[in-house]
């Protein structure tokens, strides 16, 4: 689950191998390692080529945008008894339809994950706009983030998600899109429980009158 930790272990290892003469351990670890790199190589190349940062000049509807998300997300949403509650405006943003898509789809199914043994699931989607961006809250009431965890959420790999079910990638995939656009990914820790991540992103602004 996190080809980084896995790493950092193995590589370890190996040294105290090495020093007890153990070369044939040594020489499988070593072997791991490298399929470990070229699985992390082939990840990051293609996070590379998808947020290649800088060259979004796109716009997008922040509403079609939370529900192509929830569309995409369906049959998870289907089963849990979710309580949706949308409290925001069908803003123009400056990011690429599809990026948007992809980062709520990240916030949106992560809130869903960490829900699971919830008895009353309750999502929050809510917005304000505030000093030229909008800012969209992405709450909900699962089983929150330890303070471990909390260090590390950002990093690319790191995942609490067994085996399969997460590379870890996707927070820090949200973060770098919404930074190449002008934008931010934070998150919060209400005191009530559950998490809180805050999407910014720079409003369209008004088309400028013509010079008089
Ligand atoms: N809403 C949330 N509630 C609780 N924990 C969360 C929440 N969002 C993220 N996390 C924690 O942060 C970790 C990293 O999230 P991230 O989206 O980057 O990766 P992932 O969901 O594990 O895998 P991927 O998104 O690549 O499929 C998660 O494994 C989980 O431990
Ligand atoms: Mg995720």
């Amino acid at each position: 689950p996190q080809p980084l930790a896995a790493l950092r272990t193995l590589s370890g290892n190996t040294v105290r191998f090495l020093e007890r003469g153990q070369l044939d351990v040594a020489s499988t670890n070593l072997k791991t390692i490298n399929e470990l790199i070229d699985r992390m190589g082939r990840i990051t190349a293609s996070l590379r080529s998808f947020a290649r940062r800088g060259d979004d000049q796109g716009r997008a509807s922040l509403g079609k945008g939370v529900d192509a998300a929830l569309q995409l997300l369906g049959s998870r949403m289907e089963s849990l008894p979710l309580q949706l509650h949308r409290d925001f405006t069908d803003v123009q943003v400056q990011i690429d339809q599809t990026r948007l898509e992809q980062i709520l789809v990240n916030l949106i199914g992560n809130a869903l994950d960490a829900m699971q043994s919830q008895p009353q699931p309750t999502l929050w989607l809510e917005g304000e706009e505030f000093d030229g961006k909008y800012r969209l809250r992405v709450r909900d009431n699962g089983h929150g983030i330890d303070a471990e965890a909390r260090k590390h959420l950002f990093e690319p790999f790191f995942t609490t998600k067994p085996g399969e079910q997460g590379l870890g990638l996707g927070l820090t995939l949200s973060a770098s899109l919404a930074a190449a656009t002008g934008g931010h990914l934070g998150v919060e820790h209400p005191a009530s429980g559950g998490t809180t991540f805050v999407l910014s992103l720079p409003l369209v602004s008004p088309t400028p009158a013509e010079p008089i």
